[in-house]
């Protein structure tokens, strides 16, 4: 039994959502088409044309938000309301609408925490190559430059790309991933991922220059790895796998280099990346102030079976996708799953923290973390989503202990503010501490409720999470 330190005083009590998962408008007021409106949709899932219209909506969900109490809201910002060919003309009602929407919340005392890029790679990069092409990175450090100009003055906190790990392992899936033919589609991705690397560092130099007084970070989806037994050949597929999976984006936004477990294996496939001159210069003189990065479970791997197998079948996300000769995913026996099949693992949460604290002794915020749930909506219209406060205390327990251990977080922004559309799972598989009315097809009218939830949030954040 530890003797528990208390969070920071001004610690970042927030909440999260994604531009495409929760705005809706996908066409109005001048937007353009992001990759996301032009892939097809999940069969018997909703689109992302209206989800939770807060495009609509906004000035009462900013109400609620601050009704529930928190410090900070964690939003990205659609790229195509800014630019709806990705560069080039701006579109001055998407510029009004997040001017209003960060006026909104700094009203009411809510810190924003802006991420610029949340998978909604604009359409018209797309159509040219998109991050296989390397003016994708000028385009997105105009963007970025662009958004520290319009908004610096109020937003101190960016997030450069949502987890750009899962864009490289899933993006087929998430829509992000390019759909041209290529001759070595792993090298094709790894340009792709060397080249979000470097307009990252682009936005992480170019935010220090024009704000001098921001803080900036990267935000992947950071998992600590377990071996499935003490097998030494276990273990060892354990190391490859956060080397390849966790710390080859990391390593990179805070060191400038590939790690040597990440490059042997892309040596190994032809994968490597052409690098241009000038990159790795600009990639090591970028430096983040904080990491942030989303955490939903843990990942166990065992040993690779040396064949196809390693992959696992491509139905089952909830099993780590392998890599052929390197490691092979595997269930955890100890830990219970959630009504999607996704492991439950607070206890890894703290193992997360430590170990990405170790790694790279900055501060921490996590932008992501959270229940996916069926909720049901009682006759008297509460939803008493216990199971999420369950969830929640036992993960906020956890950061508490990390914090005890001396890791160094500045704030928590679980998924999400309010219901959305999940990213391939609609939007019955809700996340929020508010309830939208709607369903899957049906739009209804798209009333906010609060959910039990809420009010639990709400009175821990007043207690600064002491019981
Ligand atoms: C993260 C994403 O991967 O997980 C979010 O950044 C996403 O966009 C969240 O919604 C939960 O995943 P899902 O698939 O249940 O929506």
């Amino acid at each position: 039994h530890k003797k528990l330190k208390d969070f920071p005083k001004n610690f970042f009590w927030g909440a999260s959502t994604s531009a495409y998962q929760v705005e809706g408008a996908w066409d109005k007021d001048g937007k353009g088409p992001s990759v996301i409106d032009m892939a097809p949709v999940v069969p018997g899932t909703t689109d992302f044309k209206v989800t939770s219209d807060h495009y609509h909506h906004y000035k009462q969900d900013v109400a609620l938000f601050a009704e529930l109490g928190l410090k900070a809201y964690r939003f990205s910002i659609a790229w195509t309301r800014i630019f709806p060919h990705g560069t080039g003309e701006i579109n001055p009602l998407g510029v009004a609408f997040y001017n209003n929407l960060i006026n909104e919340l700094k009203a009411h005392n809510i810190e924003p925490i802006v991420t610029i890029y949340h998978f909604d790679l604009p359409y018209a990069l797309q159509q040219k190559g998109g991050w296989s092409n390397r003016d994708t990175v000028d385009a997105f450090a105009f963007y970025c430059e662009t958004l520290f100009e319009l908004y610096g003055d109020r937003v101190k906190y960016w997030l450069t790309i949502n987890e750009q790990n899962m864009m490289i392992l899933h993006g087929d899936a998430i829509g992000t991933k390019s759909t041209v033919a290529v001759e070595n589609p792993e090298k094709d991705l790894y340009q792709q991922n060397h080249h979000m690397l470097l307009a990252q560092a682009k936005a992480m130099k170019s935010c220090h220059e024009i704000l001098p007084h921001a803080k900036i970070g990267p935000a992947p989806n950071i998992s600590a790895i377990y071996p499935a037994s003490s097998k030494p050949e276990d273990v060892l597929a354990a190391s490859n796998c956060s080397a390849i999976r966790n710390w080859l984006y990391l390593d990179m936004a805070v060191y400038g280099r590939y790690n040597n477990i990440a490059w042997s294996f892309l040596e190994e496939r032809n994968a490597t990346p052409d690098i241009a001159e000038g990159d790795m210069e600009i990639m090591a003189s970028a430096k983040p102030d904080f990491i942030a990065f989303n955490y939903y479970s843990t990942m166990t791997v065992a040993a690779s079976a040396g064949d196809a197998s390693d992959r696992g079948s491509t139905g089952d996300q909830q099993i780590v996708v392998g890599e052929v000769g390197v490691f092979k995913g595997a269930s955890n026996p100890n830990l219970s799953k959630n009504a999607f099949g996704w492991e439950i693992d607070p206890v890894g949460f703290r193992n997360t923290l430590r170990d990405i604290y170790e790694r790279y002794a900055l501060p921490l915020i996590i932008t992501e973390n959270g229940l996916g749930a069926f909720d049901k909506v009682e006759e008297d219209g509460s939803i008493n989503d216990d199971y999420r406060i369950d969830f929640l205390q036992k993960h906020i327990d956890q950061i508490q202990l990390a914090i005890t251990d001396g890791v160094d977080v500045f704030g928590f922004c679980p998924w999400s503010a309010i219901d959305l559309v999940s990213t391939h799972q609609g939007c019955s598989k809700r996340y929020g501490f508010i309830h939208v009315n709607r369903d899957e097809f049906d739009l209804k009218d798209l009333k906010r409720s609060k959910k039990k939830s809420f009010f639990w949030y709400n009175a821990l954040i007043a207690k600064n999470g002491a019981k």
